[in-house]
């Protein structure tokens, strides 16, 4: 599924395409007054995902490392794209305060919650710094510190995915041992972020997976009963908004038939596009008492028909990216379109040495050689932009 160029395209673009200027740093024009998030109200109506420095710098460097100048000038709108910041270790807390004080009034501030102790105890790619059992350490060096920065920064707004895959993991993957191992750590420190982030100027939603995960017939309900479980458990906080879905994902939003309809296990899975999926379980939490909207990862997701399996999560190879962060998503429960996933940063590493290597980034469908989970790859990065949908 890679494009190739000829030689004559590549000589007659560079021609004819304009000159690629990196895009300026957004001027941060914070709110001059305390932001007020109405959870029982669609926020993205209101604000713009905000295109983060860290992202930016990301796209920046990988502009700087194209040739072709038509290329390069497509790579550069990558930059103002809106997406989420994921923190996904202590050290980079630290991230939080430049993209605060980067962040103008007209936008939203998108953080990923993701440290939790024994994170991402079903594969190997995105295990975490904190032992299963280290939940003091993530409520005190992880989640505090990140409550005190939030609240220091009453006139932004903020948009928090919480831990993508921990309770997903608890429903589908429950008998194995690190699992096991992590689901109270997961349960609690849930609960604990819900909990302590409920700040006015925050919204958040639970990760919940994604059609191919908890919407089998077989998932849906306990599925979400336990995101259910966990916001009951942090005593239904208010800021609470619902759910997010496909993050880091590839599930198409409204393609019909589905992706894997043909597929022989299809008939125990009615959620066979994520705009299904999102009608479906939003259905089911509300009938477990918890809020019921939903933002969709669409950053990937603009080519259908790449994946083996559908449980394929690993560096998906011919991918592209999808629909920008927009509020208009035709679906009453689903409150936007998001960039969860940075585009560019890998899913996993390729390479079958390494302590993180996870079996899912070697198969046939994962784009190789990929480095490890969370650092750049170039080359993806420009396959995705090259696959993109809408183009750029
Ligand atoms: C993966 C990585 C994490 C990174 C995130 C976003 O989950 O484990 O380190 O921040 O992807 O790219």
């Amino acid at each position: 599924m890679k494009v190739t160029y000829t030689i004559a395209a590549l000589a007659g673009s560079a021609l004819a395409a304009p000159k690629a200027e990196k895009s300026p740093r957004a001027p941060a024009a914070a709110c001059s007054s305390a932001v007020t998030l109405d959870a029982s109200t669609n926020v993205w109506q209101n604000y713009k995902l905000h295109a983060n420095p860290f992202y930016r710098d990301e796209v920046n460097k990988a502009v700087d490392a194209i040739s072709d100048s038509s290329l390069k000038a497509s790579a550069a709108k990558v930059a103002d794209v809106g997406s989420f910041l994921w923190i996904d270790t202590i050290e980079n807390i630290a991230k939080v305060q430049p993209a605060i004080d980067d962040t103008p009034c007209s936008d939203i501030l998108g953080l990923v919650i993701y440290d939790l102790p024994g994170r991402d105890c079903a594969a190997k790619a995105s295990n975490g710094e904190l032992k299963y059992n280290e939940l003091d350490k993530y409520k005190t060096q992880y989640i505090d510190p990140i409550v005190k920065l939030l609240q220091g920064a009453p006139n932004t707004a903020f948009a928090l995915l919480i831990e993508p895959d921990s309770l997903p993991n608890l429903v589908t993957n429950a008998d194995l041992q690190t699992c096991k191992d992590s689901a109270s750590s997961y349960r609690d420190g849930v609960a604990y972020a819900l909990k302590s982030l409920n700040l006015p100027n925050v919204v958040m939603y639970i990760d919940a997976g994604h059609g191919g995960w908890l919407g089998w017939d077989a998932n849906l309900k306990p599925g979400a009963e336990e995101l259910a479980k966990a916001y009951k458990a942090a005593d239904s906080p208010k800021q609470v908004r619902g759910f997010s879905t496909n993050i880091a994902g590839w599930n198409a939003w409204d393609l019909s038939p589905g992706e894997f309809s043909t597929a022989s296990d299809a008939k125990y899975n009615s959620c066979q596009n994520e705009k299904i999926y999102v009608q479906k379980f939003s259905a089911a939490l509300k009938t477990a008492g918890m809020p019921n909207y939903a933002i969709v990862d669409t950053g990937r997701n603009a080519v259908t028909g790449l994946r083996a399996e559908w449980g394929d999560w690993c560096n998906v190879d011919g991918a592209g990216f999808g629909v920008r962060p927009t509020a208009t998503t035709g679906e009453p429960q689903a409150d936007a379109f998001v960039w969860g996933k940075p585009g560019g940063e890998s899913d996993g590493t390729s390479d079958t040495g390494a302590t993180r290597y996870d079996s899912f980034c070697g198969k046939d469908d994962a784009f190789k050689p990929s480095p490890e989970a969370g650092t750049w790859n170039q080359a993806y990065f420009e396959m995705l932009l090259k696959n993109a949908s809408p183009a750029f």
